[in-house]
């Protein structure tokens, strides 16, 4: 019922265009909460995070309306601080509703967020930053509570790089009293979309991008519109595929710009890219060569959201690669169904020694998570025979419609 139906082993071959950017467009409906006006956000992926955000703003008193891709957000009457229930539990970037909510009505009671399982993940960078800008937080067992008698710019430094916490500073900041300046900060360029979304709506923050985002409070904002970006994730997911497979694919819309880790990966392994504004080719003709050694990194470093779909594409390369993770601790939980497909990988620590294999073949696998999950389904495409990877609905919480993305680029792959 709940699972995708791969039969793997074919070249890929065609076009597909990239969705909207999950990681951008959750924070930037967090930040629609900030304006008492409309907000009108186009390209906006329809994916369980986004449906679980737009159950929170409406249960925070927002109007949500859909017109295909574009999603309208009034929040002119916002009458609950109360973010709870299943989709807090269920989603790490409910978050994101902490420095909205404080931004617009200066106290907000949440759960403690959940999310995919693929680490600790703990909020206190965010905690620790908020604090900074006058906010007293309750922590009770199930619930934390954060007020602000007045939210206050501030200079803030933080320990890591976190973009949920980068996240948070920015919207708690924009109509703080006074200029927040925030250091360390993330540079993934969901941050720059969220800027861009909140600049649009009259925000005055400069330096997105960089390590140092300076904010300067404004009284209010302004009814907006945004286009969210394409997914560089669902896109690489879909260039992992190809390299995992082999064929000659093109991925419109795909942001070349923000996937130079990934691209350079790809063409160390022996694939042919070609990456222009309209989007990203890739050809793969022959077997591909392992990766002596990657690390996931910060961005621009290679995303640890592409790790697990990029190591089922080396576990069939020539060759021993190694995968450090650095950035979540839990994210080889594939490793044994890889290793039922036929995959031979040895995981110590945070290091995977992945010595690629002849062919992988078809078998039933189990998402436990989102890219995790995706990682699966680019295994099956190049696996041997019929592969059925359950539970979809983790990765339902990140692609729109992954089969029929993969359906145009020849895979012969259903839901079930
Ligand atoms: C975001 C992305 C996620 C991506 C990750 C890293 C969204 C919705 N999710 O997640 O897809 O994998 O960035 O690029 O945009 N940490 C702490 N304390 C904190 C915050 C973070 O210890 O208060 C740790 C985390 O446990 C993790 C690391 O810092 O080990 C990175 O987390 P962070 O950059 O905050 O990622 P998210 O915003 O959760």
């Amino acid at each position: 019922m709940d699972s995708i139906y791969i039969y793997g082993g074919n070249f890929l071959r065609g076009e597909t265009k990239i969705q909207g950017s999950k990681n951008a467009v959750l924070p930037i409906l967090a930040a629609s909460l900030l304006v008492r006006g409309t907000c009108v956000i186009k390209n906006c992926p329809r994916i369980a995070d986004v449906y679980l955000m737009q159950n929170l703003l409406q249960e925070l008193g927002c109007f949500v309306s859909w017109a295909g891709n574009t999603v309208t957000v009034n929040a002119f009457h916002v009458n609950d601080r109360r973010i709870s229930g299943e989709s807090v539990t269920r989603m790490r970037s409910s978050v994101m509703l902490l420095g909205a909510a404080l931004g617009r009505l200066g106290e907000a009671t949440m759960a403690y967020p959940g999310g995919c399982v693929i680490g600790r993940r703990p909020i206190d960078i965010h905690l620790s930053a908020l604090r900074k800008m006058g906010v007293e937080i309750e922590e009770q067992e199930q619930l934390f509570t954060a007020k602000a008698k007045r939210l206050h710019g501030a200079e803030i430094r933080l320990p890591f790089p976190s973009v949920g916490a980068t996240e948070n500073v920015v919207l708690a900041a924009v109509t703080a009293d006074g200029t927040t300046v925030l250091e360390n900060a993330a540079k993934e360029p969901e941050i720059e979309a969220l800027c861009g979304f909140l600049t649009a709506a009259g925000a005055e923050i400069e330096g997105t991008g960089k390590n140092c985002i300076k904010i300067k409070g404004v009284e209010r904002l302004h009814d907006a519109k945004y286009e969210v970006p394409a997914d560089r994730i669902v896109a690489g997911t879909y260039l992992t595929a190809a390299l995992a497979a082999g064929g000659s694919i093109f991925l419109e819309g795909a942001p070349a710009g923000q996937m130079g880790a990934l691209l350079a990966a790809a063409e160390k392994m022996g694939a042919c890219v070609t990456a222009g504004v309209e989007g990203i080719g890739v050809d793969v003709i022959r077997k591909l060569k392992a990766l002596p050694y990657l690390k996931t990194e910060v961005h621009p470093g290679f995303p640890t959201d592409l790790q697990s779909p990029l190591m089922a594409a080396l576990s069939i390369a020539q060759g021993q690669s190694v995968i450090e993770e650095s950035i979540f601790e839990n994210r080889f939980r594939i490793v044994d169904d890889l290793k039922k497909m036929g995959a031979d990988i040895e995981v110590v620590k945070n290091k995977a020694y992945i010595n690629g294999v002849e062919k992988l073949e078809g078998a039933g696998v189990e998402a436990e998570e989102l890219r995790g999950g995706a990682a699966l389904v680019v295994a099956g495409l190049a696996a041997e025979g019929k592969s059925v990877v359950r539970n979809r609905h983790f990765i339902e919480r990140g692609y729109e419609n992954i089969c029929k993305d993969l359906r145009n680029l020849g895979a012969d792959i259903n839901i079930m």
